[in-house]
């Protein structure tokens, strides 16, 4: 039997059915085929194409300025590398809040680009609205609350959502009505454990924590903070796995001494001329000095 029948993609429904099982979810974020294809060799479960792309691949100050025509490109190369996880590609800002007509044809967009589901911030009236036209019409959704950051203008910052008592029941409001809207699961960002935990224990749908403990159903992180891609800053909340930016840095700085120096490339990276073509070549060459 070929690997490629056996690989079985992961769908809502296999994600649902881990969740209620007890097993932790593991999500992870991915822009490009290479790390779509190593993260689903490792098994993650979901593989987030998340608008943060913006800011760790394309070097936007924040997530604002994504668009829909770079989300589809991503989510393109994620799908192709992909095999098994569950792909999972974000809204980007302002392309699912007009009107529902709207959001229906971009999150429709970003299905047709590869992905099984889109992720929406928010959960404001009309947001719910568009979400609850998208689950009618066979589009599956993860919602997103606590720190959201399309909203960074109005959230002043990068502030921990729902410190206080009453900030964790209106957050558990939220992630109700985005329950009763059809999301499948709510990723929640930059939240205190224990109100994670209290939402979480309180909803009938996956958490999916960022900066929210160990108490959701499952994690998720942005691949550049596990794998230290990232250079401008590591959240308090990631955890860096590995350190690829000086990897990367050590490698350059070698090939460009190489270069410099002559020792690449070497007879290991060149191409040769028989003998007899080479032969040719120099007794023209003389003939011609
Ligand atoms: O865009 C993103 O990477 C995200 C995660 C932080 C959840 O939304």
């Amino acid at each position: 039997m070929s690997t490629e029948i056996r690989i079985k993609k992961k769908t809502v429904n296999t994600i649902l059915k881990s969740y209620r099982e007890g097993k932790k979810l593991t999500m992870l974020t991915a822009y490009d085929y290479p790390t779509a294809y190593v993260a689903s060799e490792a098994d993650v479960d979901m593989l987030l194409v998340g608008d943060s792309v913006g800011m760790v691949v394309l070097g936007y100050e924040n997530t604002i300025n994504v668009t829909m025509e770079e989300m589809k490109i991503f989510t393109k190369a994620v799908s192709r590398g992909a095999k098994r996880p569950l792909i999972v590609a974000d809204m980007p800002f302002l392309s699912f809040n007009r009107c529902v007509w709207e959001t229906l044809k971009n999150a429709g967009e970003l299905i047709q680009s590869g992905a099984t589901a889109v992720k929406i911030e928010g959960a404001s009236a009309s947001v719910l609205e568009n979400i609850t036209n998208l689950t009618e019409n066979g589009i599956a959704v993860m919602g997103h609350i606590g720190f959201t950051p399309q909203y960074i203008n109005t959230l002043g910052g990068y502030n921990i959502q729902g410190k206080s008592f009453e900030k964790t029941l209106k957050m558990l409001d939220e992630a109700k009505k985005l329950e009763k809207a059809g999301v499948f699961a709510i990723v929640l960002e930059m939240v205190p454990q224990e109100s994670a935990k209290f939402i979480t224990e309180n909803l009938n749908i996956p958490t999916i924590g960022i900066g929210a403990g160990k108490f959701c159903s499952g994690q998720v992180l942005v691949v550049d903070d596990l794998l230290g891609r990232y250079p401008n800053f590591t959240p308090k909340f990631a955890k860096k796995y590995a350190d690829i930016q000086s990897i990367m840095l050590d490698s350059i700085k070698k090939y460009v001494s190489d270069v410099e120096n002559g020792k690449f490339p070497s007879e290991n990276e060149v191409f040769n001329l028989t003998d007899q073509e080479f032969e040719k070549l120099e007794k023209y060459s003389n003939q011609n000095s």
